[in-house]
């Protein structure tokens, strides 16, 4: 695939998670709530969690922010739930490194669309709309 055809193939798949975004709401009982806001533009997210036996049994957002916040939450809901808290914090630091063009593994952990963000290290100024979601998954897997 050439690199044209594959930067418009992330850009559908962003697009596609910011119109329709997975796991959108909140979940209630036994739940643990973070809200975060990116200062820079002052959006906001919501990350409930729910995690049973050491696993991220459900995870749910809510939020206003750009088509990046929403899909990288969106993917990162997808991604983490049914993980280990360890595997999950592990995914967050891989996450960290692939946003800021620095050299990652994910072979042990799936991706899956998340790679679709990798684009966003050339925009120095959206790694924080990208990294807004699983700063706050990492805050409330580490309470
Ligand atoms: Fe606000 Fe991206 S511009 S989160």
């Amino acid at each position: 695939m050439s690199f044209n055809n594959l930067d418009q193939l992330y850009r559908q798949v962003i697009m596609d998670h910011y119109k329709h975004p997975r796991n959108y709401g909140e979940l209630d009982d036994d739940v643990v709530t973070i809200n975060m806001n990116n200062p820079t533009c002052g959006d906001r997210i919501q990350l409930t969690l729910k995690v049973e036996d050491d696993k991220v049994s459900d995870v749910k957002f809510s939020g206003e922010g750009c088509s990046i916040s929403l899909a990288s939450a969106s993917m990162m809901t997808e991604a983490i739930k049914g993980l280990s808290v360890a595997d999950a914090l592990k995914m967050s630091g891989l996450f960290s490194d692939m946003i800021q063009g620095k050299e990652y593994a994910d072979d042990e952990l799936n991706f899956g669309d998340i790679e679709a963000l990798q684009g966003v290290s050339k925009f120095p100024a959206r790694i924080k709309c990208a990294t807004l979601a699983w700063k706050a998954m990492e805050e409330g897997l580490q309470e």
